[in-house]
């Protein structure tokens, strides 16, 4: 089978498609998988660039998805022929965070999905959406889960709710699409007008260009008639100062990214007289896939998938999203 591997110390040059030994039959408590798609993630970009470290070899990518082709003995929740999606924590199952790393996350800590064929446990997947694509429903395992985990599980969102959403990338557009899905209002801040427009047709209601605003918490922060209930903080420490003043009294911030660093300065004054809720988060448990994938069975929007690659063209699809240019997600398929 073909499988793409990232050789130490990484680098977008230095991953290069291999064929590997076919994977064989599943022995029990796993099934084989025919993967047709995985989807691109800033976390994947980190590995694959070696800014976080890998093992030599690794095949990269958290997200994957398939046709499941045989199950092993004891296996309940699959047959052959259903479409599945992968897990970013194979060993999170249900119930409150344990974990607090990658060393298990299938592309970075154990192998991923940038391969035709895996065999792993079946407790490492869910059933993929009813009529998703693979592309589509491979987006689900790290860019949506994370923005369906923040927005309603962590943030308890409700029709009429307020939400501001950073960017026009993987999580914010799937934050947007799930804020839609359940009736709340969604602000959008962009480098690009053009990308600000096409967040207007998925449905956001409001929109800034935070390079020609660069206060841009307080503009959001007025037309939520007092600031949002919840805010998708992709940015990390360049953006949180002005989400603090975007936010509500008593409103909800999910600290999900790190797009301006890793660490800095903290308005805590301002946080704590605001009385909001900063929460912390990586990703889901299988548990919360599951619920997620059958609120998507109701719903009727799709994913938004900006571009995609073939598996030899891995590399190439890093460099389009490293661009800047992509609205939403880019995928792999195979
Ligand atoms: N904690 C978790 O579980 C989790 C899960 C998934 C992702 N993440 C993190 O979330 C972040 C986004 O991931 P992604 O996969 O959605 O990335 P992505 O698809 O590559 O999104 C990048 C987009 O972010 C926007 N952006 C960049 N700098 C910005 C800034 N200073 N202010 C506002 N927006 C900015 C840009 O949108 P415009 O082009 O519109 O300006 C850019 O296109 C990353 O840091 C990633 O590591 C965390």
């Amino acid at each position: 089978m073909k499988a793409m591997i990232l050789d130490a110390p990484g680098g977008l040059d230095r991953l290069r498609q291999v064929d590997r030994p076919d994977p064989g039959a599943p022995g029990p408590g796993m099934i084989r998988v025919r993967l047709h798609a995985t989807s691109l993630n800033y976390h994947d970009y980190g590995v694959v660039t070696g800014r976080m470290p890998t093992e030599d070899g690794r095949i990269p990518m958290a997200d994957g998805a398939g046709i499941v082709e045989a199950v092993g003995e004891g296996v309940r929740d699959f047959m052959a022929g259903d479409a599945v999606v992968s897990c970013f924590f194979p060993d999170w199952q249900e119930g409150p965070p344990r974990i607090g790393d990658f060393s298990r996350v299938p592309g970075d800590g154990i192998d991923g999905y940038a391969c035709e064929l895996v065999v792993g446990p079946a407790t490492a997947f869910t059933r993929a959406p009813k009529g998703y694509s693979h592309a589509e429903a491979a987006t689900i395992t790290t860019a949506g889960l994370t923005a369906w985990r923040s927005l309603v599980v962590d943030g308890g969102l409700k029709a009429g709710d307020r939400v501001l959403v950073l960017g026009t990338g993987g999580v914010s557009i799937w934050a947007l699409q799930i804020a839609r899905m359940m009736g709340a209002q969604v602000a959008v801040t962009s480098s690009s007008d053009e990308k600000l427009e096409r967040a207007r047709s998925l449905g956001a209601a409001h929109m800034i260009n935070y390079r020609t605003h660069p206060e841009w918490g307080k503009l959001v922060h007025d037309w939520a008639g007092g600031g949002v209930d919840h805010v998708i903080e992709v940015g990390g420490p360049g953006t949180l100062a002005q989400s603090i003043d975007a936010v509500r009294i008593g409103g909800h911030i999910g600290l999900i990214g790190v797009l301006t660093g890793f660490a800095g300065d903290v308005p805590t004054a301002t946080l704590m007289s605001k009385q909001a809720r900063l929460q912390g988060l990586i990703v889901g448990s299988r548990r919360m896939q599951m619920e997620f994938v059958r609120a998507l069975d109701e719903a009727t929007f799709r994913p938004v998938i900006d571009r995609s690659f073939a598996l030899d063209e891995l590399a190439d699809a890093f460099r389009y999203q490293e661009s800047g240019d992509h609205f939403g997600k880019i995928a792999v398929t195979f």
